[in-house]
């Protein structure tokens, strides 16, 4: 029997982290540089029902049923086999392997559920639409963030750049000219479910200076969404465009200092960033460490890399945006 392979990719924010867990709008981008892989096979020998995960880069050598009831990937497994109502899933070994760092930003778990739902229910022949990953993922979710908006299952979902508002379907953005964005690792580990947990203690001390806060974000992944739109696909990119779209990245990057999100290891990158011809630069997912992304061009692209790499970054990406196939890894 041939094994079931799928994949599912990284993501980043390109606008409006936190402010879309109350309802504001954000812009995430697939980054398939990065993904996670499952694969599944068929154990012609195993024990009626017994589905094996393994996951060496956490260690993890189980029987399904010996993980905790609300462990996220026995909850992925059993969430896709509820949903197709298979009675009991054929004998397998599940393997999973990602290259997404865990706890950064760039949407791990998001992504290991995506990949591994998809994976399976191609093993039990109804493959799933991406709208239906997203929604399935989004209960895995839960499990990790505790008050998800939605944004990463569905962008790791669809595969594809997204206008994001929390319970509404996403709406796809066309990028019709690639730009390159830098994505550096500040190497702090960050819980995501924490730093929004903070926000909302925040918030609910000072309600009015963080909707404040969160209304001039979501103008700013409004303006980030019209310019991104309006751009021409038979001309090149013209600097303008960049210089727009980085002051809004540097922009949003004040906002999310104002909400207490960044953290001085981030706000050294971004600097760094800057200081060496980057157009803007940002966090990117929840922040207090994780991974920034800074917006380049062919001029910048090896000096902003190098000056970050110096200021402390461990991996640095670069990255197209809007054309799959030109992605680069170093
Ligand atoms: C996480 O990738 C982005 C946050 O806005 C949380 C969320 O949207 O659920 C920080």
């Amino acid at each position: 029997m041939p094994a079931f392979t799928a994949v599912a990719p990284a993501k980043i924010i390109l606008f409006g982290e936190h402010a879309v867990v109350y309802g504001m709008p954000a812009i995430a981008v697939p980054v398939p540089v990065l993904q996670a892989r499952v694969i599944i096979r068929a154990d012609v020998h195993g024990e009626h029902g017994s589905v094996h995960l393994t996951a060496p880069a956490i260690a993890l050598d189980s029987e399904l049923l010996e993980l905790n009831p609300n462990h996220p990937l026995r909850k992925a497994v059993e969430l896709t086999a509820q949903y197709l109502h298979a009675a009991y899933i054929p004998a397998c070994q599940i393997t999973i392997h990602s290259t997404i760092p865990v706890a950064a930003g760039m949407g791990s778990g998001a992504a290991v559920s995506v990949a591994l739902m998809r994976a399976l229910a191609a093993y039990l022949g109804h493959p799933l639409s991406p709208e239906i990953l997203s929604e399935l993922a989004y209960e895995v979710e839960k499990i990790h963030h505790g008050n998800p908006s939605g944004i990463d299952n569905t962008v790791i979902a669809l595969e594809q750049a997204v206008y994001f508002v929390r319970g509404q379907p996403a709406q796809p953005i066309q990028i019709c000219q690639p730009f390159q964005l830098v994505i550096a690792d500040s190497g702090i580990s960050s819980s995501t479910a924490q730093v929004v947990a903070e926000v909302r203690a925040a918030w609910q001390t000072n309600p009015n200076q963080y909707e404040t806060f969160f209304k001039q974000i979501a103008q700013i992944s409004t303006n980030a969404r019209r310019l991104l739109e309006s751009v021409s696909k038979t001309e090149p990119i013209q600097p303008a465009f960049l210089q727009e779209l980085g002051l809004l990245m540097s922009e949003n990057q004040a906002l999310l200092v104002d909400l207490g999100v960044s953290c001085l290891e981030i706000d050294r990158l971004v600097q760094a960033a800057l200081n060496s011809g980057a157009y803007g630069a940002k966090l990117s997912g929840g922040g207090k460490g994780g991974n920034m992304i800074a917006l380049v061009d062919d001029e910048s692209r090896e000096a902003v890399c190098l000056t970050l790499k110096e200021a402390g970054a461990g991996r640095v990406i670069v990255t197209t945006i809007g054309r799959r196939k030109d992605n680069l890894h170093r």
